[in-house]
């Protein structure tokens, strides 16, 4: 009988084709090298490409991860992200603001590791990405703490009902707890899959002002 250890190895990993990439002559910043790989995965068509894991750790330097949406990449290869204040990742990154971020492009067999530091965004900067947000998803926001157990049914409808409500009288209500954050590399790495497992490894390390760049084993 095939058990599920069977199945699962049965399922082939590392599916995505490859492109062609010149490893020799890459960018001197990852921003510059992330930017061109994210425009290659956009024009390919990757769904939801801007999805990725934030690791980041608790108070008793546990960690912890989840997905989320990368908003924008800055030239300086700064990745924006938007949570809750009142998360436990919001919390986390208060009290840590060290932490992760993973990309995995299936279809290109492309990932790409974030490590660094999140810089929280302007109040201003907060409450634009706020109000950029669907009238549901600010209502949710604005219903119940993310991340806190949910008493009920019942006062969860009617939380978001007030929410709704409050949204409708005035289409400008923020939340005091959104907040964006800046993850600040200090290390990225670019790692392309392939078939045969000669994956390609390279890391880009920041020291000062400028980046060292590494190739690493697979
Ligand atoms: C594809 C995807 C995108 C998500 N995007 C976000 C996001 O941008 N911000 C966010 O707070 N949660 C996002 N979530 C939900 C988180 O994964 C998570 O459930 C939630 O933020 C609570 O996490 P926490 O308790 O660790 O703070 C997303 C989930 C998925 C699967």
């Amino acid at each position: 009988m095939q058990t599920l250890r069977d199945e699962l190895r049965m399922v082939p990993s590392i599916v995505g084709q490859a492109p062609d990439f010149d490893w020799a002559s890459v960018p001197a910043t990852p921003g510059e090298l992330f930017l061109r790989w994210l425009r290659f995965a956009l024009d390919a068509d990757v769904p939801e490409v801007h999805a990725a894991t934030l690791s980041t750790v608790d108070e008793d330097g546990v960690p912890d991860a989840r997905m989320l949406i990368v908003k924008d990449v800055t030239d300086d290869c700064g990745f924006k992200i938007a949570t809750s204040d009142e998360s436990a990742k919001g919390r986390q990154l208060l009290q840590n603001p060290n932490c992760a971020l993973t990309f995995y492009w299936s279809p290109l067999a492309r990932s790409v590791r974030v490590r660094g530091i999140a810089q929280r965004a302007s109040t201003a900067e907060s409450a634009e990405d706020f109000l950029a947000r669907h009238s549901q998803a600010r209502a949710i926001a604005l219903a119940g703490q993310q991340s806190s157990v949910i008493a009920g049914d019942a006062v969860r409808d009617e939380a978001l009902t007030e929410a709704k409500a409050a949204i409708e009288t005035d289409g400008l209500t923020g939340s005091p707890h959104w907040a964006v954050w800046t993850v600040v590399p200090s290390s990225v790495e670019f790692w392309q899959g392939k078939p045969n497992r000669d994956h390609q490894r390279l890391r880009y390390i920041r020291t000062g002002a400028a980046w060292d760049r590494q190739r690493l084993w697979p």
